[in-house]
């Protein structure tokens, strides 16, 4: 047991009852109608970080909305560790598929979730797992102090491409210089799994539009005589995948780096059920590129996929006719070497080199972010694994994951310090999701890792 240990068992009442009213904020970024409540969300993580013994807290101003920053210098010879999170949310849409409201927190046991799961927007991701931090920290700070210098930068506009961090990061580069970025926004394989996210992928999101005829057509007089945006837009789209699911657009693999032998060999070794994943999703069978595992097929390799698709129309009873437009929403998943501009680039060419000359098309990029790698000799990693293991009482398994946070590779050029991913989520936790929840269980292992993880790395920093 760690000397942190009996400190969070006596306090875990009130370390939950402190996350369950932070859950209650709706911090909604996306929503301009919630700016009031991301605005006051910083505001209690500030106090949330002075309670915990943090020094020189400020709320920061950016052009957007704020980002929380506390710190706790112990001294200048100590390494620096910068924890980053996000308090802001994603929109709890579709509401009415909610079991409860998203944002009044319930405790409910789940299959996986025996001890019970926070029901919550945000309760993943990321307000869970950033808060974990602050508890943490407080718990170091009630038993003898941190060993090693520690600053946090807890941002409110991750879930909308975090537009302003960049702006905020450029000029703060003193203030936040560090050796390593610790970050808790990502999950782990199983509830007794342990893994560590060693690679996120990149991301490059665009909206398509086809035009067809300049106004809504009757689709009996004009129906076959000119082209019908949504057929064409839709053939488009099916084109975009061949029959193997690999993708069509022209240059698009040249960059991908393969992974080796040995990491595929190492990924296949992970605990993973084919079975329990179809059956999770209701799903009688897997879909994608042929040659590759489900698991690598949503970490190591790219993909194209339609988030979104309208036009014509859509209301009760049939209205019969031809739409002057359609559009989608396309993302695409990135992997090293893939950079976001270039995919951006290459779809825009092959998206208007496939159209008929019967319609027309633009593209308009949306925010990107390039894939990220740690390696597994990181100082920062090799700590995480210490960690873990003393908490899990078994090995983590490094592996990639299929999301992205696109931020960190600005932290790297701007600060020169690599970002290692501990998170306590899992992928069944439904983030971004209607019901989206998170282990109590995984809240206080998070709490109670993460203090092992500064003792881990400042043994490391000594060399
Ligand atoms: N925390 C997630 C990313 C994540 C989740 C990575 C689980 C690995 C495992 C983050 O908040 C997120 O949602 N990122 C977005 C990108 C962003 C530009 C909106 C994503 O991956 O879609
Ligand atoms: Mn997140
Ligand atoms: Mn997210």
């Amino acid at each position: 047991m760690s000397k942190y240990e009996s400190y969070i068992e006596s306090n875990k009442d009130q370390m939950l009852e402190e996350l369950i009213d932070l859950l209650k904020i709706p911090s909604i970024s996306a929503d301009p109608a919630y700016k009031g409540d991301v605005e006051k969300t910083a505001q209690v993580v500030a106090n949330h970080l002075i309670s915990a013994g943090a020094d020189n807290v400020t709320v920061e101003e950016t052009p957007g909305y704020p980002v929380v920053y506390g710190e706790k210098m112990v001294s200048p010879d100590a390494p620096t560790v910068l924890v980053y999170g996000h308090y802001d949310v994603q929109p709890p849409d579709p509401i009415e598929l909610w079991d409860s409201p998203p944002f009044e927190p319930v405790i409910k046991k789940t299959d996986l979730h025996p001890e019970g799961a926070i029901f919550a927007r945000g309760a993943c991701d990321d307000k869970g797992q950033f808060f974990m931090h602050v508890k943490a920290f407080e718990s170091m700070m009630q038993n003898g102090g941190s060993p090693v210098n520690v600053k946090f930068m807890i941002e409110g506009e991750e879930e909308v491409g975090s537009a302003n961090l960049g702006w905020y990061v450029a000029r703060n580069r003193e203030k936040l210089a560090c050796d390593v970025i610790l970050i808790s926004d990502t999950g782990m394989i199983g509830p007794d799994t342990p893994s560590i996210t060693t690679g996120l992928r990149g991301l490059s999101y665009v909206e398509v539009k086809v035009t067809g005829p300049n106004r809504d057509l009757h689709s009996g007089l004009y129906g076959g005589a000119v082209a019908n945006p949504i057929n064409i837009l839709s053939k488009m789209i099916g084109s975009l995948h061949d029959e193997n699911n690999h993708i069509t657009v022209e240059g698009f693999y040249d960059k991908v780096q393969d992974v080796s032998d040995e990491e595929r060999a190492g990924m296949a070794k992970a605990p993973f059920s084919e079975e329990a994943y179809k059956k999770a999703l209701d799903l009688s069978d897997t879909w994608g590129e042929k040659g590759y595992s489900t698991i690598e097929r949503a970490s190591i390799r790219p993909t194209l996929d339609v988030n979104g698709i309208w036009g014509g129309y859509t209301g009760e009873g049939a209205k019969t006719v031809i739409a002057s437009w359609a559009k989608a929403k396309i993302s695409m998943r990135l992997v090293p070497d893939q950079d976001p501009n270039e995919i951006t680039d290459i779809f825009l060419k092959h998206f208007t080199k496939i159209a008929p000359s019967s319609v027309k098309v633009e593209v308009t990029p949306h925010h990107g972010g390039e894939p990220y790698v740690t390696g597994i000799d990181h100082p920062g990693y090799r700590a995480a694994a210490t960690a873990m293991k003393a908490s899990f009482g078994k090995d983590a398994i490094p592996m990639r994951s299929g999301g992205s946070i696109p931020i960190l590779s600005l932290f790297e050029r701007e600060l020169g310090a690599k970002s290692i991913l501990m998170g306590f989520g899992l992928d069944s936790d439904a983030i971004h999701s209607p019901n989206e929840h998170y282990g109590v269980r995984n809240y206080f292992m998070g709490i109670k890792t993460i203090p092992l993880w500064f003792e881990a790395y400042a043994e490391e920093m000594k060399g």
